[in-house]
């Protein structure tokens, strides 16, 4: 594959080395490396985050309408490019490629939003109870970003909080993932052939070996306004205590535990394929994934059955590059291995395999149905990030809203039920930031994406998305 990677570290409008020297980027469906990418320092993110201040001053004043234009380019040029970005996620990520080109639009649906929403940053007037006074609010941009991306939706994680941060006058340093760094890399530069102004993003990719000090570096800075982190918990955990020094605002998208629940009346036509995207989209790797499904005593056999033969016919594991696969391998060896000692210690538990379990060559992993699962098993007590579905039976709606918001986390959840009256109690009932009602697929730029308790704060995408990039500032006026 002779496509050319970007591979250097992007401060104030210049590619440049990072102080660390290098650090491998492989391929999870082969195990060879594909680059030696810039491994940055604290010195270096120091100087990306001078470089933001700097351009802040000039970018913040820019109109939103400059502003939007320029997201509208960068939306044209993802797209143009979606081939090639599309095989750099393929590549550096091992996700199935047309899920890859899925996720390169995806990431443009992000830009035209912003650039929308951009022009909408309204302020209001206040009515004074004082005839000596009136009182407004305006919106603000918070000044400098730091974002830190994930290795699972490595552009459209990105792209979803650049866009924001841009649109609300925000400029960037954006660290991301160690696993997936190329595509942030080769996206920077398309935003740089655009026309961004030098300074606006900033991208210091650092090796997992330096990420505590980098991540540091961005949460001690008093010149960072804001971060946005998507990933785990026990990440998040750390960011936010540590941003608590300098006071930032906070928008964390952090691990999920969504629970999928089969109601008596639900339509299995749409639960199965509802359950097959929601469980192996992106080979299981997914924050909003079905981590538990629970079905009713009435429908469970059934429902495995028909899961079980939807898996043997519909999923096809191989390399994301090559035609017809839709499950990858594992991201990396971590993962992969994190996953094989949960199932068999859920197997050794009492669960029965229905398929899969068994290991693969490589970070490959089958996937994978269990049934006879119970809370107290190791899987349903962890997120599971890998195409493994576990299945646990249940008599009644109390019971089983009981075991559903029986987790810390509540990032999504989804349920199938034709009873309108159960729809709303058990949409009201579910601790979580985001319910799918005999759906599966939510995500999208114009809904709010984003959870509840150890699943994060703040919201991303959607109207609510700006605010985390801007403050509102109330103006009194004595007259
Ligand atoms: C994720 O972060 O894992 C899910 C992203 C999305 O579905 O938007």
């Amino acid at each position: 594959m002779s496509q050319k990677l970007v591979t250097e570290a992007y401060v104030g409008g210049v590619w440049r080395g990072g102080r660390g020297g290098t650090f491998a980027v492989y391929d999870p469906a082969t195990g060879a490396e594909i680059a030696q990418v810039a491994d940055c320092s604290s010195q270096d993110v120091e100087e990306a985050i001078e470089a933001a201040s700097e351009a802040y001053l000039i970018w913040r004043h820019t109109s939103v309408k400059e502003r939007a234009a320029l997201l509208y380019k960068i939306r044209d040029s993802l797209l143009a490019n979606k081939d090639n970005l599309a095989t750099t996620i393929t590549r550096e990520s091992g996700k199935p490629l047309g899920q890859s080109a899925g996720e390169v639009g995806f990431s443009a649906s992000f830009f035209e939003w912003f650039a929308e929403e951009a022009r909408r940053q309204y302020g209001e007037t206040i009515p004074s109870s004082v005839a000596s006074k009136r009182m407004v609010t305006i919106r603000q941009p918070v000044g400098v970003a730091a974002l830190i991306t994930p290795w699972n939706f490595p552009i459209a994680m990105m792209a979803r909080k650049l866009a924001a941060a841009l649109a609300a006058g925000c400029t960037c340093v954006i660290k991301p993932a160690e696993d997936t760094p190329l595509i942030a890399l080769a996206f920077t530069k398309l935003c740089e052939d655009v026309g961004v102004p030098a300074g606006v993003i900033n991208v210091v990719p650092c090796s997992r070996e330096r990420v505590l000090e980098v991540g540091a570096a961005l949460c001690d800075s008093p010149q960072v306004q804001v971060l946005s982190f998507t990933g785990s918990t026990a990440v998040g955990q750390w960011l936010y205590s540590r941003c608590g020094l300098t006071v930032k605002k906070l928008s964390l998208e952090l691990g999920g535990d969504a629970p999928f629940i089969v109601f008596p009346t639900a339509n299995l036509d749409l639960a199965i394929p509802g359950a097959m995207a929601s469980k192996f989209r992106n080979t299981g790797q997914t924050c909003v994934s079905a981590n538990r499904f629970f079905v009713h005593e009435s429908l469970h056999d059934e429902f495995v059955s028909r899961l079980a033969a939807a898996m043997d016919t519909e999923l096809k594991v191989g390399r994301g590059l090559d035609t017809g696969v839709n499950q990858g391998p594992l991201i990396n060896q971590r993962q992969h291995d994190r996953l094989v000692k949960m199932v068999k210690e859920t197997v050794a538990e009492g669960a029965q395999v229905v398929r899969g379990g068994t290991s693969m060559s490589g970070l490959y992993y089958p996937p994978t149905l269990l049934t006879g699962v119970t809370p107290a098993m190791t899987l349903a007590k962890n997120e599971i990030f890998g195409p493994v579905a576990i299945i646990m039976k249940f008599k009644t709606e109390e019971e089983v809203v009981k075991l559903s918001n029986h987790t810390r986390r509540g990032l999504a959840g989804y349920f199938y039920s034709n009873d309108v009256s159960q729809v709303w109690r058990v949409a009201e009932a579910m601790e979580v930031g985001m319910v799918g009602v005999n759906e599966t697929l939510m995500s999208t730029c114009e809904a709010p994406f984003g959870g509840v308790k150890y699943s994060g704060i703040g919201k991303e995408g959607s109207k609510y998305g700006l605010d985390e990039y801007s403050s509102l500032k109330y103006i009194c006026f004595g007259v």
